[in-house]
């Protein structure tokens, strides 16, 4: 955190019980893609980078490079140069000849009775084709170009998406449950001249209309200063329009009605250079906007691919559900283009995962014979505490399952393995990031046996380090947590920020760089934000963030970007925002609000204050609580001790406080928060 008087989560030294492992079952093993220890000795440092072209020759180039990794302008790495290739034709076209008629996406509806949808890869190569027509045809998209999608979860999206990698254009997918305002700063971020919606969709029961964003998210651009000249609106149901909101007539265009003028098109996939864009993935910061994320066609791509094949065990012949969302990187990477790429069945599920019911995840599993599932530790959390039992009562049988996005506790982990995978299914608990295109830390499934709580040892290729504050390696085995950072590139690895390179080098490679002028790799460990434990086998355990984000149900929340949207209610002079332990979520942001002279606190100013983030930033970023204090704990050059209040919205000692300016004010809030002692 930013006060100077803090200890970072790096410094405290931990002491974790050590958990029993558990081994994976034979008959994982027995059918497993990777069972050959040998890849971590080919994928060793002294065979880096060689070792990727294993990575890269899963895809299908239409030229192939000459130079695996070029370091000439680094930190900025560009993996497999001179290497040309579409990945629309990776993900699709090469399928056809062995896949045609083979399932690419099942998309399983919200409303129970309601159909399923299946795009087999010959109907996903032509929707594909027809929606870049459009793109191209209707709104003059062309390679380079950057394109919003702001969707809910629907084949359409990836069928946009896929449409824009045809065209080498780049796609910015945000989230569906983000609001227009936050729509719209991406889509200015990234100044894209078309925005592509839907009318409607369903969440809990309910069709929500989602166009609305849309025009927010337009307004929000045009003020800063980009002017969306298309609003592309696909619609939930055939023939109708589920939306308050007018479509503006040059500006919206019904999707629907588009197509009509490119059936059957066959649109030429552009071959792009493997550093070549493929798509900006918004994500919070420590500071000010969200930062888009660009990552690569050819590196991004191969290693979704491998990381699938290898730690996802996808077989084309699986039924692979990744319960996310694909406005997150999990979704572009583990839904979208890894399992693609590897001709995979992918399932798409439009709602929560508690509708109606917590059985309906495994109603779905045993309807379709999913045999890989992959979601968060959030949603295990609430399946455990909804329906323990409610496994038991389906015929599932998980062969390999995915945790995700943020620590897993052991007790909710062995509910998982347990009672979900009937002590079959192979667990991996994914550490990775936004920024890093895919896993960096996993156990391999059929080689590594799993241990409860830690993400396991650096994937093959990912050679993980951890530093303390002053850049000294903590080696494995010392019961002291700092800063884990990654020694070498690796082809998943995102380029830079959009628009903002002096920030990405800051962000992330500075801190532990020693010469700047450096052109060696090994001069530029990456620095993942997190704190980590390595224990005396490799394995590692993430602890959490060393900065000012934090990470509610697996999704990231910049503290900065909460509190700029509390000052953005006139009563309100100061606002801190701290993370809160919760059951279900992982961690909360709870808010703390002095305000201006002359106001008194009442519930309107919190109302007012809660839905001004949620206009901001979405729904997603609620506070679980919102205390009205009489003044911000402070040190004596005025900066808000965000500790303090961290650690009485989590019921903890606040320690010392006795240097701050204002030492009174924590007793006065400490009474209101955690109630008289
Ligand atoms: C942050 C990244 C990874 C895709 C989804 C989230 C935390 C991620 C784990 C894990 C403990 C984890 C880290 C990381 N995190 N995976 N397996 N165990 N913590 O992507 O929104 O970019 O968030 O999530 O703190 O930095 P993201």
């Amino acid at each position: 955190m930013t006060d100077q008087t803090t200890v970072t989560e790096a410094q405290i030294a931990v002491h974790w019980q050590e958990e029993e492992k558990f081994h994976p079952h034979h008959s994982f093993i027995a059918q497993a893609n990777m069972t050959d220890e040998s890849i971590y000795t080919r994928f060793g440092l002294d065979n880096f980078p060689d070792c990727y072209r294993e990575y890269a020759d899963l895809l299908t180039w239409d030229k192939l490079w000459h130079t695996i990794l070029d370091t000439s302008e680094a930190p900025t790495w560009t993996w497999f140069k001179g290497g040309m290739l579409n990945v629309s034709v990776n993900c699709v076209d090469r399928h056809l000849a062995l896949h045609r008629n083979k399932a690419a996406f099942i998309w399983v509806p919200e409303l129970e009775d309601e159909p399923l949808v299946t795009l087999t890869y010959q109907e996903l190569y032509a929707r594909v084709n027809e929606m870049a027509a459009v793109l191209r045809d209707e709104c003059g998209v062309k390679s380079g170009d950057r394109v919003t999608i702001h969707m809910p979860m629907v084949p359409e999206l990836p069928i946009t998406m896929l449409a824009c990698a045809r065209l080498g254009a780049v796609h910015s997918v945000v989230f569906g449950g983000f609001s227009g305002h936050a729509c719209g700063q991406r889509v200015s971020d990234s100044g894209s001249k078309v925005l592509v919606v839907m009318d409607a969709y369903y969440r809990n029961g309910g069709l929500i209309d989602h166009k609305e964003k849309a025009d927010e998210a337009v307004k929000t651009a045009k003020e800063e200063g980009v002017n969306v000249e298309h609003v592309l609106v696909w619609q939930r149901y055939k023939d109708q329009y589920h939306s308050q909101t007018k479509m503006h007539s040059s500006r919206d265009h019904f999707v629907a009605d588009l197509l009509t003028k490119h059936r059957s098109a066959i649109v030429p996939p552009v071959s792009m250079p493997a550093e070549a864009p493929l798509f900006l993935m918004y994500t919070s910061g420590t500071t000010g906007r969200p930062k888009g994320c660009q990552h690569s066609s050819g590196g991004y791509l191969s290693y979704a691919a491998g990381t699938s094949k290898f730690v996802q065990d996808i077989h084309p012949t699986d039924v692979y559900w990744c319960m996310a969302d694909i406005g997150w990187i999990t979704g572009h990477s583990y839904i979208v283009y890894g399992p693609l790429a590897l001709a995979a069945t992918s399932i798409l599920y439009e709602g929560v995962p508690g509708y109606p019911d917590s059985g309906r995840p495994w109603r779905i599993a045993e309807r379709l014979g999913v045999n890989i599932f992959h979601t968060a530790p959030t949603t295990i959390r609430m399946l455990r505490k909804a329906g323990p039992d409610e496994p038991l009562k389906y015929n599932i049988h998980f062969k390999h399952m995915t945790t995700v996005g943020e620590p897993i506790e052991p007790e909710v982990w062995r509910w998982y393995y347990f009672t979900v995978g009937k002590g079959k299914a192979a667990i991996v608990d994914t550490y990775w990031q936004t920024e890093t295109g895919g896993f960096l830390c996993s156990t391999m499934p059929a080689i590594h046996p799993m241990k409860p709580g830690s993400a396991g040892p650096g994937m093959p290729g990912i050679h993980p380090i951890i530093f303390d504050d002053d850049g000294h390696e903590i080696p494995a085995g010392t019961p002291k947590a700092g800063n884990m950072c990654i020694r070498n590139p690796w082809p998943g690895a995102f380029q830079t920020i959009y628009g903002d390179r002096d920030r990405f080098v800051k962000t992330y490679y500075a801190k532990f760089n020693k010469d700047p002028k450096s052109k060696d790799w090994r001069d530029w460990p990456y620095f993942t934000g997190d704190a980590a434990v390595a224990a005396s086998d490799g394995y590692y355990r993430i602890l959490g963030r060393v900065d000012d984000v934090i990470n509610v149900a697996g999704h990231r929340l910049g503290t900065k970007e909460l509190e700029s949207a509390c000052l953005l209610v006139e009563e309100v002079a100061e606002a801190a925002v701290v993370p809160v332990n919760d059951e279900i979520k992982g961690k909360m942001p709870e808010i703390y609000l002095a305000l201006k002279p002359g106001y008194k606190k009442s519930k309107a100013i919190e109302d007012k204050v809660v839905k001004s983030i949620e206009v901001s930033i979405g729904k997603i970023a609620r506070p679980r609580h919102v205390w009205i204090v009489s003044d911000m704990p402070k040190t004596r050059s005025g900066k808000i001790m965000r500790r303090v209040l961290a650690s009485l919205s989590n019921g903890r000692d606040v320690g010392d406080v006795t240097t701050l300016a204002n030492p009174e004010v924590v007793e006065e809030i400490r009474q209101m928060v955690q109630g008289a002692k």
